[in-house]
């Protein structure tokens, strides 16, 4: 069984390039005991893959020539290890590949999911994988009480779609800021947004200003750069900063910041954090967003490429904006 791989050939340096990945072919080895081989299925399309493609940072840079690492939904097809057996589903750090073995040093990365009925298996990936648990655990930092006002950027994307319903759970009048008038209207007219801003249209800006007559309370950030930098200036004093990802700087090698003076001017509360943080408490987490989910609470929606070599075509779309809601290969 042939198992097809794409590896890290070279650093990106903006969007990635047709050449900044090779496709490798190579046999699927003989499980040894203690071993487990799983066909992957669905791979997980996350801004920070280009991170790990450039430089080390909460994880090592992936290195030239490796597997390129990614999340992923994949089911065991054989197994000699004694927790796995055929059947298993799970998620991961499967690499972008077609096939993954899983022995004992890898068990960290992995971890089993149910089958529920009328429950799609890239959910796992999105509203009850990390996305879906970014934006738990997010919220829960930004602290929302009734009536205050969220700006979530990024708005339409797999985590800020989560975020901002779940402000509405909790009586925050939510704005969204995302790049299209299609997911300006997803956002308002299906997940509840009370209004959202196209970020690409002249005099945003301004519009920003009036959908938020009493300022800005938490600001749940995605984005950074200028999208930021507006919605800071509309911060009431004292107001929280949840700060999930800076995706206009992730294909920049000088990202254009924020001006760090507004900190101090408006007294502002700043967290960031990362999601791998709360595995401890992935569980409960997943429990919370899968009864939302099921009373219609929060919805979800997806963009599925088809195709392991489309990866790399479809980690762009991320930096284009070509995605709505959580995007996905399927294998
Ligand atoms: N802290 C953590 O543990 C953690 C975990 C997961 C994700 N994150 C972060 O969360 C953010 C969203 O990630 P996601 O996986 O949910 O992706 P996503 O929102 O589904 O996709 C990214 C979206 O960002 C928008 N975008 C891209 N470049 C932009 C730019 N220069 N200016 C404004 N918007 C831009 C695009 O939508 P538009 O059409 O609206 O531009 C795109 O669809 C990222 O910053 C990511 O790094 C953090």
């Amino acid at each position: 069984m042939n198992n097809r791989q794409l590896r890290l050939h070279s650093r990106p340096e903006g969007l990635i390039a047709p050449g900044d990945f090779q496709l490798a072919e190579s046999q699927v080895p003989e499980l040894k005991d203690g071993q487990a081989l799983a066909r992957v299925k669905y791979l997980s399309i996350d801004p920070t893959m280009r991170v790990w493609m450039a430089v080390d940072s909460y994880l090592p840079a992936v290195g030239i020539g490796e597997v390129m690492r990614a999340g992923g939904f994949a089911e065991i097809i054989e197994s000699r290890h004694p927790d796995y057996k055929k059947g298993d589903r799970i998620t991961g750090l499967t690499g972008l590949q077609e096939y993954v073995i899983i022995d004992a040093s890898a068990k960290q990365f992995f971890q089993k999911v149910p089958k529920i009925p009328f429950v799609s298996d890239t959910v796992f990936l999105g509203v009850l994988g990390l996305n879906g648990l970014t934006a738990f655990f997010g919220m829960e930092i930004a602290a929302p009480k009734k009536g205050e006002t969220l700006v979530v950027s990024a708005a339409a994307g797999a985590t800020g779609s989560i975020a901002g319903q779940i402000g509405k759970i909790h009586g925050c009048r939510v704005v969204g800021v995302a790049g299209t008038d299609e997911k300006c209207d997803w956002i308002t007219k299906d997940l509840g947004f009370d209004t959202a801003i196209n970020y690409k249209h002249p005099g945003w800006k301004a519009k920003l200003a009036a959908a938020v007559p009493n300022g800005i309370d938490i600001d749940f950030e995605n984005v950074g750069g200028e999208i930021m930098q507006e919605v800071l200036n509309r911060m009431n004093l004292h107001g929280r900063v949840v700060v999930c990802g800076f995706i206009s700087g992730y294909t920049k090698e000088d990202p254009n910041m924020v001006s760090l003076g507004t900190i101090i001017v408006k007294r502002l509360h700043i967290q960031g954090f990362l999601v791998l943080d709360y595995v401890s408490r992935f569980m409960e987490a997943a429990t919370q967003l899968g009864q939302w989910k099921m009373f219609g609470k929060i919805k979800d929606r997806e963009t599925i490429v088809e195709g392991l070599e489309k990866a790399p075509e479809a980690i762009n779309m991320l930096f284009t904006g070509g995605n709505i809601g959580k995007l996905i290969v399927k294998v």
